[in-house]
């Protein structure tokens, strides 16, 4: 298999530039991540970031022949040669495919993800009827890869404003959480130009996200309940 990576150093580099690999495939090599694993096996300059190896982590996440994707969760017999890797687009470079996540875990943190709820505590948990848990499915399974978030134009122009597919997501998440007494100050929050109505409708978010999740759904369904609490 001939692949194409994206390499730079910035401690040895001026700038960056294109490494080739060519990988004789073993009959136990599946996934894309497999081969990375046995590039750096024989060349251990190469970086990049994994975990899990389950697509349950999100630390593998880069641009895959122009589409962003988890490495662990990719089959190689998907991919067209020579398979072309980068860091995730928009995101700043740290090392080859290791990019600096600081301004998306900022907006993620500035969407207060947690649940607020002064009310006293129950004896045991604050329970949540069956319909009441449903709501949450389609949200809470986000592992905050940045695949979404890295593909939309609207955070490309604006990443310190827009607060982002991924983000807004999550802030749908507790918007939809029952437990959650907070749905005004987190409306009130993302009520803006920027926060929220920055997203155009251009739906990469949706259509890169590896567990099939639908960022653009969950901010469609934060500006329906904008709506509803305005009448
Ligand atoms: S919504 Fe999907 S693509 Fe975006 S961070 Fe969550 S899991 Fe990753
Ligand atoms: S739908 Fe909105 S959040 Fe998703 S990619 Fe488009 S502009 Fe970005
Ligand atoms: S290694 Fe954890 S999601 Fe790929």
């Amino acid at each position: 298999m001939q692949l194409s990576i994206f390499r730079f150093n910035p401690e040895r580099d001026d700038k960056p530039y294109v490494q080739d690999y060519e990988i004789e495939l073993r009959a136990t090599e599946v996934m894309l991540l497999d081969v990375l694993l046995r590039i750096k096996a024989q060349d251990n300059t190469l970086t990049f970031r994994k975990s899990c190896r389950e697509g349950v982590c999100g630390s593998d996440a880069m641009n895959i022949n122009g589409r962003n994707g988890l490495a662990c969760i990719t089959p190689l017999r998907w991919l067209k040669e020579p398979v072309m890797l980068r860091p995730l687009p928009s995101f700043p470079v740290i090392r080859d495919l290791v990019v600096d996540m600081t301004r998306f875990f900022s907006q993620y943190h500035s969407i207060k993800p947690y649940l607020i709820n002064a009310e006293p505590l129950p004896e045991k948990e604050r329970l949540q009827s069956p319909e009441e848990r449903d709501k949450l499915n389609g949200l809470y399974e986000c592992i905050m890869c940045g695949c979404c978030t890295s593909q939309c134009p609207s955070s490309w122009w604006n990443p310190d404003k827009f607060v982002g597919p991924a983000g807004l997501l999550q802030a749908d998440r507790f918007i939809a959480d029952s437990r959650d007494r907070a749905t005004q100050e987190r409306l009130d929050d993302l009520n803006d130009v920027y926060r929220l109505f920055r997203c155009r409708t251009i739906m990469n978010c949706t259509e890169v996200c590896p567990k099939g999740l639908a960022p653009s759904r969950a901010i469609e369904s934060i500006r329906l309940a904008m709506l509803k609490n305005s009448l």
